[in-house]
């Protein structure tokens, strides 16, 4: 058969795991044969399997008995024979044998060397291709069965570490004449193999490192000089952007394999890397589609068409770290930079994006896990401080505009970069090969900040030569993920409330105090004060008050309102907190009992009469602030609070002057922070200053817990920012610690409710209308925030449209959601908005003369 020339057919765990998928891998295969070609199909193991087989080897390593994790291997390959009608013993025995004997000696010694690793995980793709091979012969296919090992020899590796010889072997992409010529002369059709194993040049088996079956199907292609290489996987190819985050994501049909290569170096999963380079090596073709896909939607990576410079795609990474280093002018001396990188490489670090300047040099590191841990932070920095005042920012995440001659259009990018206004950008870097531009951004907003620039740049877009169809019109959407809220279990009890009136607000008692737990739980705090200002239902208030918390209030008004429910406070439960007031407010603020915190140095500079023989707090600005828009960044030179640590000396001479005693010390630097480590350095701060000021009892370190908008957020962690704040304790014992949150304490346990006035298609975006608008939640529109939407009237319901989310408002703003993936939605249906507690209702406007949503606070839940 060796007139036929070879195709390449890379199939990955989901397209060979069950009947099902093999009945399609038996027909794709059958479809090539009558294009006259001759399949090399190259498959992985079967889902989960190299998990479970990572579990056995760390069950034997750790000298436990293995017979639980090699039966739970063998009941999922039975399941696979039997569904495929295939006997596993005739197939597999050897193999299961030899298996049972790996982990069995392993676990004897109680020690797995990386070696042994090797021989262990390949298991997977062998039993898998050993059961395929023989369903398909069953079928009458004429296949024959090949190692890899036994086609596929890595390069010599010696001087490397055993780990990456034995775990991320590497193989040269040259043609393989021999090989050929062997294959050729099979008396088969089809070859059937295995994806991400190999042989060292002692004829030990290796594996080919994460993403190692695309890898293997690309240098089998290179080897025997196929036409085409395909990788079936579970997406139809490479999109505009990851389009399960982004439903309306196109399919790009053709890019050149330098872009391919930095798409999916930049994030994009659906090939690696590394596959690649042996397929330009030889000018092949490859083809990305999906296993159950249409046939005609595709990717193809080739030689570069000729056209014009054009954004092709929208990528995030997460897990990017990045390292200040402060040079202080030694950026200039020589060999500054080859001596940062060598402790880098030290620590077995290597660097990804580098910035420099004249007194900085920033660096990124790609990261496996999603933030460096402290115990490699520590000791980096540690290095590093011989050479320069080093500092670690994370957890960060790059964001890569990918297309070839991207410099050419920079004028275009104009309106899609006005997204970054809103997001501190850490570093940018554009590619030496003019193939993307990077921004490295705080993590938590990546996903955000990923929609708008996909909107900017691909939302009006149409079909072409090289963008293909959406995601959502391929009928592929899965839903979105959906953090399961309050919501689900009060269904009912919702809808019935929404009968009643809408746009309206429900707040979930039970969250609210689940949350008011959490913070209590903090050893760290002494004090937690509620900052009003994000929500001052007065049922929200009394649960508030009942758990003991105290409230910061920052209006005459609002602490006129905690009074009135509550009487007189002592206080420490009552903190006023006015910026730019006049002086009446002090005054008001002294009046009502509260503990009054200055802001600026003006007030004592020009009614120092107010504040004559008392105690105040004083707000210092710790000069760098957090947050997740500008607008709520509230420290450092572009935000108006706070004392500047230039008015410090001014500050002391007054209070000394007029008898004002500073007994605590506060800073807030903003909303939706992140940052862990944040509460603790406004901590270090606040302390250093309170060494000249003998009163000082208390820290406040003001409120900003980040609450996760989206489904794949993980929630603040307060273990962490208890244990930092915790070691500062014990460094200085003089201090309480208090904190003000406002949004942690509330956003969560409130959902707007809205009812759908109309739906309608417009120019191929379709739009769903509600009566809730910006006058009823503006966060969307003044922040970009990101809020949950749902049909609460249709939960169960599949998602079938890609919607926007609008309100009955006169501005084009008026949007609470850009592109959400929605059940079919009509008339009168409920639609609830996730996250609404915070800053909803307390920001709500009559703007239009509509009224915004009223508000309800839920009985208890009985569960
Ligand atoms: N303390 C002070 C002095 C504040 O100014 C604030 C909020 C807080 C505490 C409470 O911050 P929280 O824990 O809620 O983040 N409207 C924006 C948030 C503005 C926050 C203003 N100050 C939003 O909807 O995201």
């Amino acid at each position: 058969m060796a007139e036929r020339p070879w195709i390449v057919l890379k199939f990955g765990g989901t397209s060979v795991t069950g009947a099902a998928r093999w009945a399609r891998v038996r027909e794709i295969v059958d479809a090539r044969l009558a294009e006259g070609l001759r399949p090399l199909v190259v498959c992985s193991a079967i889902s989960g399997i190299s998990d479970a087989l990572e579990a056995l080897i760390a069950a034997s390593a750790a000298g436990r008995d293995p017979t639980d994790a090699l039966a739970e291997i063998e009941a999922r390959h039975r399941t696979q024979a039997d569904a495929l009608g295939v006997s596993l013993e005739d197939a597999c025995g050897d193999l299961l044998d030899d298996l049972r004997r790996l982990a069995r000696g392993a676990s004897l010694v109680a020690e797995a060397s990386p070696r042994l690793r090797a021989r262990v995980l390949s298991a997977g793709e062998l039993l898998s291709t050993r059961i395929g091979a023989a369903w398909l012969a069953e079928q009458g296919v004429s296949v024959r069965w090949q190692d890899a090992r036994a086609m596929l020899t890595s390069e010599p590796a010696r001087g490397l570490p055993a780990e990456v010889r034995y775990l991320s072997a590497r193989c040269g992409t040259q043609a393989d004449p021999a090989l050929q010529a062997r294959l050729d002369a099979l008396d088969a059709e089809v070859v059937l193999t295995q994806g991400f194993i190999a042989r060292n040049p002692q004829g030990e088996t290796v594996l080919l490192g994460r993403g190692g079956s695309d890898t293997s199907a690309a240098l089998f292609a290179a080897r025997v000089g196929a036409a085409r290489l395909e990788i079936l996987t579970d997406v139809p190819g490479m999109f505009t952007t990851n389009p399960r985050a982004v439903p309306s994501a196109r399919l790009l049909r053709r890019l050149g394999y330098d872009e391919a290569q930095e798409l999916a170096s930049a994030g994009a999963k659906v090939l690696h890397p590394r596959a690649i380079a042996p397929a330009r090596a030889h000018g092949i073709p490859i083809l990305v589609g999906a296993t159950d896909g249409p046939d005609d939607a595709f990717t193809e990576i080739g030689q570069p068409l000729p056209g014009p410079p054009r954004v092709k795609a929208v990528v995030a990474r997460r897990g990017v770290g990045l390292v200040s280093m402060d040079t202080l002018g030694m950026w200039q001396e020589p060999g500054f930079l080859a001596d940062a990188f060598a402790v880098f490489k030290a620590h077995g670090l290597s660097v990804d994006l580098v910035a420099t300047s004249e007194s900085n040099v920033t660096v990124s590191l790609d990261l496996a896990a999603n933030a460096l841990p402290p115990e490699v932070v520590e000791p980096l920095l540690a290095d590093l401080g011989a050479l320069c005042r080093a500092r670690y920012i994370g957890p960060t995440g790059a964001v890569s505009l990918v297309g070839r001659g991207i410099r050419a259009i920079l004028h275009e990018l104009g309106p899609a970069l006005e997204r970054f206004r809103d997001h501190k950008v850490h570093l940018v870097s554009q590619a030496a090969s003019d193939l993307n531009l990077t921004f490295v951004v705080d993590e938590p907003h990546l996903a955000t900040l990923v929609d708008q620039l996909h909107a900017r740049l691909f939302g009006s877009s149409r079909a072409d030569e090289l963008l293909g169809p959406r995601w959502d019109e391929l009928g592929e959407a899965p839903p979105a993920p959906q953090r399961a809220g309050w919501w689900v279990a009060r269904q009912e009890e919702l809808l019935e409330e929404a009968a009643r009136g809408t746009p309206c607000y429900a707040y979930d008692p039970d969250t609210l105090d689940r949350n008011i737990s959490a913070l209590l739980g903090l050893r760290s705090i002494d004090r937690v004060l509620y900052a009003i200002k994000a929500n001052h239902h007065p049922e929200i208030l009394r649960r508030v008050h009942a758990r003991g918390l105290g409230f910061e209030c920052v209006s005459p008004a609002e602490l006129r309102f905690v009074r009135g429910l509550f009487g007189a406070l002592p206080p420490e439960r009552l903190l006023f907190t006015p910026n730019f007031a006049a002086a009446e407010e002090y005054a008001q603020g002294f009046e009502a009992g509260a503990t009054v915190t200055l802001d600026s140095v003006y007030p004592l500079r020009h009614w120092p009469e107010l504040f004559q023989d008392r105690a105040v707090f004083v707000r210092l600005d710790p000069g760098r602030g957090h947050g997740h828009h500008r607008y709520v960044v509230t420290a450092g030179k572009q935000s108006k609070f706070g004392v500047p640590a230039s008015d410090l000396d001014e500050l002391l001479d007054l209070v000394a002057r007029h008898r004002v005693r500073v007994e605590g010390l506060h800073a807030h630097a903003g909303s939706g922070v992140h940052h862990l480590r944040a509460w603790v350095d406004k901590a270090t701060l606040l302390a250093s200053v309170a060494e000249q000021l003998p009163d000082v009892r208390v820290l406040d370190l003001g409120g900003g817990l980040a609450v996760p908008d989206r489904a794949d957020q993980d929630p603040i962690d307060l273990a962490a920012i208890d244990a930092s704040l915790m070691a500062f304790r014990a460094v200085h014992p003089r201090f309480t610690l208090w904190m003000e949150p406002g949004r942690f304490i509330i956003a969560t346990a409130g959902a707007l409710l809205a009812r759908v006035n109309q739906v309608k298609g417009k120019d191929g975006r379709r739009f769903v209308g509600v009566d809730a608008g910006m006058n009823s939640l503006i966060r969307p529109a003044l922040y970009g925030a990101w809020h949950e939407i749902l049909n609460l009237s249709r939960l169960d319901a599949p998602p079938a449209w890609t919607a926007d989310v609008v309100g009955p408002i006169c501005e084009t703003g008026d949007v609470l959601g850009h592109d959400r993936r929605l059940p079919e939605t009509a008339e009168g249906d409920v639609m609830l908005i996730a996250n609404a507690g915070a800053y909803g209702r307390t920001m709500a406007s009559h703007y239009n003369m509509r009224p915004p949503g009223r508000e309800v606070m839920m009985p208890p839940s009985c569960r």
